[in-house]
């Protein structure tokens, strides 16, 4: 296929090499960091979009009138303003289905890493203290129950690894689900109060915005563990800081956070957090996947109207 007759794709979005190689053989690219002129912005169909970059919004659609799909790379998508897209009339996808597992993953080794202080520990030998003593015992994960604050696709293959841990699970969402034999709490606050280790795996956004605040905190108490693979917006960091501090919890794991990269000195100064730089998907195998299935929509898109993963709020804009 000539390079004139591929279709055209904006690329709002840092995008793993192979994913860029990939892209470029079937579209004609645009990179939006090039500072597109009007014209051409005003003539593409479809967006790659990234979690991971700047938020799109009214400004960018505005000036896209062609656009019809934005395809992001990321199962959440509350980087891109969905008002906005449906105003627009533009579906938005994304790379549901290829990164729960990876995700899961790693959000146990999350959770290990803060209850059993392993980073903490890795210091420790280091910094040649074993030599003078033993690393202090730490808390367990043994006899807790874990509270799972979002039970959707990332949330229920957390749970399938905690059920062979041996540990009591139960969830919070806005409704019980019918298929889910795990207690349901009707809030965040109630289901921090039933456990003792708390894993937020909400979409970010609005709606979830400080859905762990300093109550939830609270509830869960002083020998609470909060892991937040979610979004940084879904926990109130000011309040968090707070409770780590004055002992309201005992540690808290993070992958994510409220203005990342920036994290915040108050965090980086404490002793009883495990901080991670968004690795929740970061593995060579899922990125790429997650890269195909962005591609697999955009082209699918293309061929047949009809994307593989559109996003529920897009779904009826889909022929
Ligand atoms: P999903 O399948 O849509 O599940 C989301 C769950 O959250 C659902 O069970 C939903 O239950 C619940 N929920 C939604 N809105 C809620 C609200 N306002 N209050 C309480 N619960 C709510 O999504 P997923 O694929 O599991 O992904 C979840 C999120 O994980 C993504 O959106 C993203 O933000 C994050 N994520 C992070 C990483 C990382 O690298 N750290 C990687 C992938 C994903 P109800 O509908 O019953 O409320
Ligand atoms: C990635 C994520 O870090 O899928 C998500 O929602 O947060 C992660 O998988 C991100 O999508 C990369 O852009």
């Amino acid at each position: 296929m000539s390079v004139a007759a591929r279709p055209e794709v904006l690329v709002a979005a840092a995008l793993p090499p192979v994913t860029m190689a990939a892209l470029e053989t079937r579209f004609a690219i645009h990179q939006l960091s090039d500072g597109l002129d009007t014209a051409i912005l005003a003539r593409i169909p479809a967006m790659a979009a990234s979690t991971l970059a700047g938020p799109i919004g009214e400004a960018l659609l505005a000036r896209m009138p062609a656009l019809r799909i934005i395809a992001n790379f990321g199962v959440g998508y509350d980087n891109i303003d969905i008002a906005a897209a449906l105003a627009h009339g533009v579906i938005v996808t994304n790379t549901g289905g290829v990164l729960d597992e990876e995700v899961a993953d790693l959000t146990i080794g999350l959770l290990l890493a803060t209850i059993r202080r392993l980073p903490q520990a890795d210091r420790f030998v280091r910094a040649g203290g074993w030599l003078k003593g033993a690393f202090p015992l730490s808390p367990s994960l043994r006899g807790r129950t874990i509270g799972i604050l979002g039970l959707g696709a990332i949330g229920k293959a957390i749970a399938r690894r905690l059920d062979g841990f041996g540990v009591a699970i139960a969830y919070h969402g806005r409704s019980p689900q019918a298929d889910v034999g795990y207690p349901w709490y009707p809030s965040a606050e109630a289901l921090a109060a039933a456990c003792d280790v708390l894993i937020a795996i909400v979409p970010g956004g609005v709606a979830t915005r400080h859905l762990v605040d300093a109550a939830v905190l609270r509830a869960l108490g002083p020998s609470g563990v909060l892991i937040n693979v979610a979004r940084g917006s879904v926990v109130d960091e000011d309040a968090l800081v707070t409770a780590l501090q004055a002992g309201t919890i005992a540690a808290a794991g993070l992958d994510v956070y409220a203005d990342e990269p920036r994290v915040p000195g108050a965090l980086l100064a404490l002793d009883n957090v495990v901080l991670l730089p968004h690795l929740g998907s970061a593995s060579d195998v899922t990125r790429q996947a997650m890269g195909q299935r962005m591609i697999d929509n955009l082209a699918a898109w293309f061929d047949t109207a009809r994307p593989l993963t559109p996003v529920p709020e897009t779904l009826h804009l889909v022929g």
